[in-house]
């Protein structure tokens, strides 16, 4: 039976051991649209995902990891950053498609096109806000994982260029975090949080 929103949210846990069987294709696609369908700033949609299923892929960052449980997943999902989606011509893109499905108005689109927008990815600076469409997507994932009886484990890297570069992947590319990703073979209780009245901040 499929699991409720509540249920999905609430026993979602890190998990750092996986059974060696492969996960379905069609659960894999549903964890990739998850990431697809994620909200972004001004729709600019910058994440990008390079799939590690095999062994050879896998072992070609093992130099990269520190913590082995991540290279025993069925996948590893490297997750990026693409500059091009901060160059001036994909930003206005993103800015007429939200324009023609009555998102924002041409008055606005106007105006957050004024902004002198760098022509080339080189150019390109990442700005922060990036990084939150990157988590949001990243989480999306990690959250239809769980919905499909799988588990994952965001994983942060301590020299993201050195995977950049063992992938041989494209310059306009800046690696971010891996989401290992299979079966569960432990089911953690669930990890300390902070209480309530510690995150809400009253005025
Ligand atoms: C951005 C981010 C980076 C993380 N990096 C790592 C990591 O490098 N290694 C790891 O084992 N867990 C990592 N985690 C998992 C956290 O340790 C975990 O979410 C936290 O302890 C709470 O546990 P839970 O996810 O099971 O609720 C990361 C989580 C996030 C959101």
């Amino acid at each position: 039976m499929a699991k409720s929103f509540q249920e999905v949210v609430k026993n979602r846990r890190s998990i750092r051991k996986f059974e060696s069987r492969p996960l379905k294709d069609e659960d894999l696609e549903q964890i990739i649209e998850a990431a697809r369908l994620a909200p972004s700033g001004t729709n600019r949609q910058p994440w990008r995902f390079v799939l590690l299923k095999n062994k050879e892929d896998k072992g070609k960052i093992a130099g990269s990891i520190i913590q082995p449980f991540v290279l025993e997943a069925p996948v590893v999902i490297v997750c990026c950053l693409d500059k091009k989606a901060y160059t001036k011509s994909m930003v206005e893109r993103r800015m007429d498609e939200l324009v023609q499905n009555n998102v924002i108005s041409e008055e606005a689109a106007g105006y957050i096109n004024q902004f002198k927008l760098p022509e080339k990815s080189e150019e390109v600076k990442i700005p922060s806000d990036a990084y939150i469409d990157l988590g949001i997507a990243v989480e999306h994932m990690a959250l239809m994982a769980e919905a499909l009886g799988l588990g994952s484990c965001w994983v942060r890297l301590i020299n993201p260029g050195q995977i950049h570069e063992q992938l041989n992947l494209p310059d306009d590319l800046k690696v971010a975090a891996v989401l290992p990703v299979g079966y569960p073979a432990q089911t953690p209780p669930p990890r300390p949080r902070l209480d309530r009245g510690e995150i809400i901040i009253e005025l």
